[in-house]
């Protein structure tokens, strides 16, 4: 049995802290399920850390639900969360349906996460009314980085911090299980924390949200291009890699690999045969 939205909204009251982490594979959200994180998010930044573009703009509906099976097929335990990329439900309540609709039934996550505060109120009010569980997201969300200006903290003024309160409050208004806050002053994120009854899941927000998501890609430093201020790299795999590869290209041009250890035997009378 995986992971439900109330179990998940029970560790906020029981003010147990919840882990979120995303996932794009198979084989890293079967690392990450065999941990015991209770959220896996299959989250748009695959777009940067998996394929390479420079923001998350690119990404299409078609390769989130790709990676989504992936990982669904990978983890038994977590709740899966699919990431809805940019324009996919910005057009109509219709459009946002349908394609959350698809992330559940083709991907077979168990809920959706798409970003946006009083502007996407009507969009997740009649996700959730259609079953389905939406995750918010507020504060820096990537699909706007052109709008925004870039990477900036977000909410530092009265006036946009009264923005981002409002947009907490659609978010659970419209029946959110949770909400991500993205690079926002602790201090906010933990006043909105209190406000809302349903929990908030920090990156780059402060100790006071009541879970944190991460980047995986981040946290065990395999994506090297840039590593944001928020992030603390808990391994260097990118190290590790190298050495790797390497020794294995090392051994390849000296002669060194593959051994009799890696390699297949026949009977010599089969050999014999064919002379
Ligand atoms: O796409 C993503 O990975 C996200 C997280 C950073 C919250 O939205």
């Amino acid at each position: 049995m995986r992971v439900t939205i109330s179990q998940v909204k029970e560790m906020k009251q029981k003010g147990e802290k919840i882990t979120m982490l995303t996932a794009y594979d198979y084989s890293t959200a079967k690392i990450v399920d065999e941990v015991g994180v209770p959220l896996i998010l299959v989250g748009d930044s695959l777009g940067v850390v998996m394929l390479g573009y420079d923001s998350t703009l690119p990404v299409t509906l078609d390769v989130m639900l790709h990676h989504t099976k992936a990982v669904v097929r990978g983890s038994q335990k977590a709740m899966v969360i699919g990431d809805m990329p940019f324009m996919t439900y910005h057009i109509s309540v219709e459009q946002a349906m349908t394609n959350a609709g698809r992330f559940m039934q083709e991907a077979g996550c168990q809920a959706v996460k798409l970003e946006g505060g009083v502007t996407v109120e009507d969009k997740i009010k009649r996700i959730v009314e259609c079953g389905i569980p939406v995750c918010g997201h507020i504060g820096l969300t990537p699909q706007s980085i052109n709008q925004l200006g870039g990477h900036k903290i977000q909410g530092k003024t009265p006036e946009a911090a009264k923005r981002l309160l409002d947009d907490a409050l659609a978010v659970e208004r419209a029946g959110a299980f949770a909400v991500v806050l993205e690079t926002v002053p602790a201090p906010l994120a933990t006043l909105i924390s209190k406000k809302l009854t349903i929990p908030t899941i920090g990156i780059g927000a402060g100790a006071g949200c009541d879970g944190q998501v991460q980047v995986i890609n981040d946290l065990i430093g395999s994506y090297t291009d840039f590593v944001p201020k928020h992030a603390k790299q808990y391994a260097k795999v990118a190290e590790v890699i190298k050495t790797a590869v390497t020794g294995y290209y090392t051994e390849v041009k000296e002669g060194k690999f593959p051994t009799d250890a890696q390699s297949f035997p026949m009977d010599e009378s089969v050999l014999e045969s064919l002379k």
